[in-house]
């Protein structure tokens, strides 16, 4: 049986530990040398540091160099920080950041071509087969998460059902005909998709689905829970970023569902700390930096990436593992003192009984203070007294497990507005 796992593995993810540190340092030298000679950006600010990329003598020495950060990419719109004439530029796609001027990413032939790797990779560790269906309902167009999966799902040797996001009647048809056996999805999207089965009539456990490869925005054991149960399939987590690549950058494996492991022979991750940017020991939390071993038109180097997370050691693959994400930097709601996620709001959600895992935090100001109300929906089989029973319980679960007080509103079932790619879980009506 192992045999049978380890004869699908690609040389990347056969390597024992010391031949893998090894190969990341010679690739690390020849990223930094590429950034470091193409791009003026990374050239002013190495030189700004006194620092030349063959000071990097070993993997810890990376904390010499500076940081990236999404504003340094913002100020070299929309060329600027490619590494390689235009002209080798074989696509562009954009971050899904919803404020301020959009930030740009190009890739190569031989990006491309890395990338395909990395989501064939991932498909394989999250169990999906050559001969597979695999529905891909991320979106398509400049967010990376539908054409990526779908290169990769077609390196991996699978028949690809292009659904893309929204018309969602039309995803529960194609998923009952064609009979895929993987879908890759926002799980925020799944769960529209699960409403959508249920008013077809069509037993969501009854589909040819066994498998779902979930990312592009936080999600809980409680979301994993729900979903595996509703659909009864495996629920396992994808996490990517457009700036590093796309999805791809760190999968979960499907037989130990313990945290995704990076695939650190493409993308060094470090842990800092979020306020001084000091680099953490393996197992502290703090925020995800991320460095390019092979990236061509665009190399990073130690990209800030503002999602928070733990470096583990490796299990099911050599590579380390990072938890799955708690939030973006920018999602933490601080409120009278107190941090909150909205992660830590749906664990709670999802295990009230007489609640359905569709929920919102909503933020306003009473006089100089900011006030948080959680509105979630009742299951439409929740009467009156299991409505009041889950608002009790849900605010007391706020207030025992996160330490504030928050308004809860136990809205009727289907009035929250649902998902079709990326979930929105703030609606901050704080004045400005
Ligand atoms: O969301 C890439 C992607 C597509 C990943 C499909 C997985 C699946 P961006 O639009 O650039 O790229 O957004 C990147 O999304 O920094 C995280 O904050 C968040 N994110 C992505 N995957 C996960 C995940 C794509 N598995 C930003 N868990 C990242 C939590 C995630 N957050």
């Amino acid at each position: 049986m192992a045999d049978a796992v380890t004869d699908l593995l690609d040389p990347g993810e056969r390597l024992d530990a010391e031949a893998l540190r090894a190969l990341q340092l010679q690739r690390l030298h020849s990223s930094l040398r590429h950034a470091y000679e193409n791009v003026p950006f990374y050239r002013e600010s190495f030189d700004r540091a006194g620092l030349r990329p063959e000071d990097c003598r070993s993997l810890a020495d990376l904390d010499r160099f500076p940081f990236t950060t999404k504003a340094d990419l913002r100020e070299n719109y929309p060329y600027g920080m490619l590494a390689v004439p235009r002209e080798r530029v074989r696509r562009i796609h954009a971050s899904s950041g919803t404020t301020g001027r959009p930030t740009v990413v190009g890739y190569t032939d031989g990006d491309l071509d890395l990338w395909a790797d990395v989501v064939a990779r991932s498909l394989r560790a999250a169990g999906a087969r050559p001969g597979d269906t695999v529905h891909v309902a991320y979106g398509y167009g400049l967010f990376t998460g539908g054409l990526g999966a779908h290169y990769g799902a077609e390196r991996l040797g699978c028949t690809v059902v292009p659904a893309s996001g929204g018309m969602t009647a039309r995803q529960v048809q194609l998923i009952q005909d064609l009979q895929p056996g993987v879908i890759m999805v926002t799980p925020s999207y799944m769960l529209t998709l699960l409403d959508e089965f249920e008013r077809q009539g069509v037993d969501p456990r009854s589909t040819s689905l066994r498998v779902g490869v979930f990312g592009a925005e936080p999600w809980t054991e409680g979301m994993r829970r729900e979903i595996e149960e509703r659909f009864a399939i495996d629920a396992v987590d994808v996490y990517g970023l457009s700036e590093v690549i796309g999805p791809g950058v760190a999968q979960e494996c499907v037989e130990t569902k313990d945290g995704l492991h990076v695939w650190e022979d493409h993308f060094f991750p470090e842990i800092v700390d979020p306020v001084t940017g000091e680099v953490l020991p393996d197992g502290s939390e703090g925020e995800l930096v991320l460095t390019s071993l092979t990236k061509e038109a665009m190399p990073v180097i130690r990209y800030r990436t503002r999602d928070l997370t733990r470096l583990l050691p490796g299990t099911a693959r050599v590579f380390r593992r990072m938890e799955k994400v708690t939030g973006r930097s920018d999602d933490l709601v601080i409120l009278r003192g107190v941090n909150l996620f909205p992660t830590q709001v749906e664990e709670i959600v999802l295990r009230t009984p007489g609640v359905a895992p569709h929920f919102q935090l909503r933020l306003t100001r009473e006089g100089r203070l900011d006030a948080l109300t959680v509105r979630a929906e009742a299951r439409t089989d929740a009467g009156p007294g299991v409505r009041e029973a889950a608002a009790r319980a849900i605010a007391q679960g706020i207030k025992d497990g996160i330490g504030v007080s928050a308004g809860v509103e136990i809205v009727d079932p289907e009035s929250l507005e649902r998902s079709v790619g990326k979930i929105r879980r703030i609606v901050d009506e704080r004045p400005r």
